[in-house]
């Protein structure tokens, strides 16, 4: 991964204002096709960093929905990707679901270039093989203070000695306290950018993004740590099983949908006013 090409593009093609609001332009016209939560300006920023892969790299993204940022990130390119999507946050079956995404990926041309893995993050990627080293994460699954702090160590074997992690949703409390308590705790990261939301749903930044670039360190070991696997096994085990009981609720109560599916997903946070 090409960490300071990347973070030199990206000081001069997107400023914490965002893109211009251009409807022609390829972020927006993804943005309007497929239903999701990404910004134009996230796109931006995740299409930056797959140009600035390594040939052979790959992309991982946790967490596609419809396939707004996955497709976002990869169309008209040539890089690859994968994406781990458990299809536990749509309204409608994961069948329907999983159809939808599939569909996203035809339509825009990326459907030859990524697989998708049906299931749960936090089971799949401390155990699946990849057949190339990750240039680009982005984690965009569930917002849970464990799964934020899990899905950073989860993936660290699956990344390129050097390459570029992507949090969505990072001005949310949670999610922002998850990853520097992991930060804490693991070197080799190194903060980028951090493009705050100014209000919940903020139409730049949705709920924030932040962006690291990573650096394997020297003494960097590939087993999984003891503050890592709890959390991913609390995940699975406690949240995930809440979450799903939620969602399966909210599908006998579909007036109420909207309003439930923000406790859900987001654990009733709010964007905290960063104006600075
Ligand atoms: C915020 S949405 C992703 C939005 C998408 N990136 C976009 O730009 O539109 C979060 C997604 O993560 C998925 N998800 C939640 N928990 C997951 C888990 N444990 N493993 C895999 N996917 C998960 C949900 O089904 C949902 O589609």
């Amino acid at each position: 991964m090409d960490v300071e090409g990347f973070a030199g593009a990206l000081v001069n093609s997107v400023g914490p204002e965002g893109v211009p609001d251009d409807p022609e332009s390829l972020v927006h016209r993804i943005c309007e096709d497929i239903r999701g939560m990404s910004t134009p300006s996230a796109l931006t920023v995740l299409r930056a960093a797959v140009a600035a892969m390594e040939p052979g790299e790959l992309y991982l993204e946790v967490g596609s929905y419809r396939g707004r940022s996955l497709v976002g990130a990869l169309a008209e390119s040539d890089k690859c990707g994968v994406a781990v999507e458990n299809f536990s946050e749509f309204p409608e079956s994961a069948s329907e679901a999983s159809a939808e995404l599939a569909a996203s990926l035809i339509r825009w041309k990326v459907d030859s270039r990524v697989t998708v893995l049906d299931g749960d993050a936090f089971e799949l990627l401390p155990r699946v093989h990849l057949p190339a080293p990750v240039g680009v994460y982005f984690y965009d699954g569930v917002h849970s203070g464990w799964a934020q702090y899990a899905a950073l160590g989860i993936a660290e074997r699956l990344l390129a000695d050097r390459a570029v992690v992507i949090i969505d949703d990072a001005t949310w409390p949670q999610v922002a306290q998850a990853t520097d308590s992991y930060l804490a705790r693991h070197s080799g990261y190194q903060l980028i950018a951090d493009y705050r939301a100014l209000s919940q749903d903020d139409p730049v930044w949705c709920n924030g993004l932040r962006v690291y670039a990573w650096r394997r360190p020297a003494s960097w070991s590939p087993s999984i740590g003891r503050d890592v696997a709890w959390r991913a096994h609390a995940q699975r085990r406690i949240d995930s099983p809440l979450r799903s009981a939620a969602w399966s609720l909210l599908s006998d109560h579909p007036r109420s949908f909207n309003a439930v599916r923000t406790l859900v997903t987001r654990g009733a946070t709010q964007v905290t006013e960063q104006h600075d």
